[in-house]
């Protein structure tokens, strides 16, 4: 299947809006320079469209200066020819088609007082254009139309390019990213620890990246089948997680974070939404499910959603949370923070991550999880209630 455009556009302008308002409001907002990764082409680095990819680097300093935090950009996926060349001559196939200073707020801010334990660090934001959250190796050529899919080795071409600006003698590291970049953070984080010292304390947040893999209303395997036709058309499956691919009878569901979660050895953060908008969207209640159109009110306004549709919702949330139990008993080096708002990415915006009216789970902001989790001053998992009992949440819908 094809990604509905208009119900992605949609939802980035719904995704965007909060920030937009922000940022309006916000004088002294931060904007940091793209770097274009000129080196990239010698490993045969490219976006879709054949541009140099980029990162943008502001840079840390006093007790942070040593220590890194990289941000995987998200922004959806392309998973047939048409989709990945509409994308290639967009800003999310193409670094030619990028705005060129990035707004860093939230966990990229450098202002202590919304970014209480990363703001003195080193934060990159790792611009997204390859349409596999970084993880593809393949090219297509038929005469007439070229697409390079090489997200692996974007990801490849910026670490090296980042080791000798001090990333390779960091004390202390964070991989993060949200959306299809919080989906790259669990494939790339064992690769991001085996490239710092030994000695590093290296850990990897997941933002709205925990995609599931959830039949829809109509019992299709909707996004497994377009994960599926991803991993074949972008030559994924080699960069998979290999003791997962080489346990499980498909392998190509090693693309999915509930299979690749235990096997991943560094200490791990899981930022999700149990309705996450997106995956209401994208995973349950695809367009292709609905063709009579009963869920279009729901779809747009929660409060709009009859008591059949939030028993369905509530049954999401469920099978998150099932899918995460073992993560949750496992082991106190990782931690989580399952909320209840329909919602998506809340770590790059300021009035998600940390503000006075930020959503709250026992009265602990996002910020404040994260924080207490990688400087282990606290346990840090925390679930919330069910809807509609938060009313700590900025809803998306
Ligand atoms: C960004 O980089 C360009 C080219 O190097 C430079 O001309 C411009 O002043 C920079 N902008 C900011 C805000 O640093
Ligand atoms: C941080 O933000 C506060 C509140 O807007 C402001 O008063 C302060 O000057 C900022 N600090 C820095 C270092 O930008
Ligand atoms: C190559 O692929 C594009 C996109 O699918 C198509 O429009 C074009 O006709 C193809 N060219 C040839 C020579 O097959
Ligand atoms: C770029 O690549 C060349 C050749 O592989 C290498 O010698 C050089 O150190 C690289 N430069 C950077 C900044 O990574
Ligand atoms: C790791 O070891 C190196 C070399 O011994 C040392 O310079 C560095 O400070 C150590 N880093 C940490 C975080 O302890
Ligand atoms: C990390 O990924 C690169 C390719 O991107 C690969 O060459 C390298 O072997 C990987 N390292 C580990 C430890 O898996
Ligand atoms: C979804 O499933 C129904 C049967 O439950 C089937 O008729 C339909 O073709 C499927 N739609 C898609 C898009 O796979
Ligand atoms: C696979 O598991 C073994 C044993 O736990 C580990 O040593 C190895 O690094 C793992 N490989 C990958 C790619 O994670
Ligand atoms: C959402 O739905 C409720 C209940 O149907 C309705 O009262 C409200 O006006 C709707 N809000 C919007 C923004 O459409
Ligand atoms: C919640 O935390 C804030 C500080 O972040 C504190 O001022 C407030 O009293 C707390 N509220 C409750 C009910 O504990
Ligand atoms: C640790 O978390 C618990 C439960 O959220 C809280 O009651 C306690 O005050 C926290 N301790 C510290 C040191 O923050």
């Amino acid at each position: 299947m094809n990604v509905n455009s208009i119900v992605v556009l949609k939802l980035v302008l719904l995704i965007c809006w909060p920030w937009l308002v922000y940022s309006k409001g916000e004088q002294g907002r931060l904007l940091v320079n793209m770097t274009l990764v000129r080196n990239a082409s010698a490993l045969g680095a490219y976006c879709l469209d054949g541009s140099l990819p980029a990162y943008h680097l502001h840079r840390g300093f006093g007790a942070g200066a040593n220590n890194w935090l990289l941000q995987f950009e998200g922004g959806g996926w392309c998973n047939d020819i048409k989709s990945c060349l509409d994308r290639s001559k967009t800003h999310r196939g193409s670094t030619r088609y990028m705005n060129k200073l990035e707004v860093f707020a939230g966990i990229l801010s450098n202002n202590a007082s919304f970014n209480p334990d990363f703001y003195n660090w080193n934060r990159v934001k790792i611009r997204y254009c390859d349409g596999a959250s970084f993880a593809g190796d393949a090219k297509f050529f038929n005469g007439t139309s070229l697409l390079y899919f090489k997200g692996q080795r974007i990801w490849q071409a910026i670490l090296l390019d980042l080791l000798p600006k001090g990333l390779g003698h960091a004390k202390k590291a964070l991989l993060s990213g949200c959306s299809a970049g919080g989906l790259a953070t669990f494939l790339h984080c064992d690769n991001f620890t085996s490239y710092l010292p030994k000695n590093a304390s290296v850990k990897c947040l997941s933002d709205a990246g925990f995609f599931l893999d959830e039949r829809d209303i109509a019992l299709n395997h909707t996004m497994r089948s377009f994960y599926e036709d991803l991993v074949s058309l972008q030559g994924v499956e080699p960069n998979l997680n290999q003791n997962c691919t080489s346990t499980l009878y498909y392998p190509h569901l090693c693309f999915f974070p509930q299979y690749v979660l235990p096997y991943i050895n560094t200490p791990f953060f899981i930022l999700n939404s149990a309705y996450d908008v997106y995956q209401f969207h994208h995973i349950l209640v695809p367009p292709s499910s609905d063709p009579r159109r009963h869920w279009d009110h729901c779809r747009f306004n929660v409060t709009a959603c009859n008591a059949y549709q939030l028993n369905i919702l509530q049954g999401f949330r469920k099978n998150m949370l099932a899918a995460l139990r073992v993560f949750y008993q496992d082991s106190r080096r990782d931690g989580m923070y399952i909320n209840s708002c329909f919602t998506h990415c809340q770590s790059e915006t300021q009035d998600t991550w940390f503000a006075v009216d930020s959503p709250r789970i026992h009265n602990k902001t996002i910020a404040q999880t994260v924080g207490d989790w990688y400087y282990s001053r606290n346990v840090s998992k925390e679930i919330d209630c069910a809807y509609p009992c938060d009313t700590t949440c900025h809803n998306m819908i």
